[in-house]
């Protein structure tokens, strides 16, 4: 097959487009949410209903992590445990819109 002009400006546009997603990405700064022991009731909070290797594709793919449950478990142990927020700490509600999960 020959590559023309056309073809290269197709993959040149895929190569922007690619850049641009991943630069986005790369934008995310925020902490993520340590996987560690003191954490693992966070985790096992939020992936209790997750779907066993042996279900179904579209169950594993389209599986949503229980946030809500785990987000109420965070601040009573870091106020318990004296972990300091920064002084300019935004607004807590949600603590895991902003502070992600690791996937496994
Ligand atoms: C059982 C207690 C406990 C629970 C529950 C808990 N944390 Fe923590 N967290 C800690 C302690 C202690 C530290 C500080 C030491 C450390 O990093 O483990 C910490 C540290 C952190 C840090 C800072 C990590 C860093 O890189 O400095 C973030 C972010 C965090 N927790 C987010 C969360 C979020 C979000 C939740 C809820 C989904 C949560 N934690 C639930 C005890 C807890
Ligand atoms: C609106 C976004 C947002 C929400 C919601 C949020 N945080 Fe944060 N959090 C930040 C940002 C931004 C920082 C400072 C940058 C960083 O260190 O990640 C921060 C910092 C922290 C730190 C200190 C990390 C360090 O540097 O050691 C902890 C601990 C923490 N957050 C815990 C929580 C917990 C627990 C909740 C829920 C009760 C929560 N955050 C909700 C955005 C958020």
């Amino acid at each position: 097959m020959k590559i023309d002009k056309r073809d290269w400006m197709f993959v040149g546009l895929i190569v922007v487009v690619l850049g641009i997603f991943i630069g986005i990405s790369g934008r995310e700064k925020t902490r993520f949410v340590p996987k560690d022991a003191m954490h693992k009731i966070a985790y096992e909070a939020a992936y209790k209903n997750a779907p066993g290797a042996d279900a179904s594709l579209f169950k594993r793919v389209f599986f949503k992590p229980d946030k809500k449950g785990a987000e109420v478990l965070c601040e009573p142990c870091h106020l318990e445990k004296k972990v300091p927020f920064p002084p300019d700490h935004p607004s807590k509600n949600r603590c895991l819109f902003c502070h992600k999960l690791k996937q496994n």
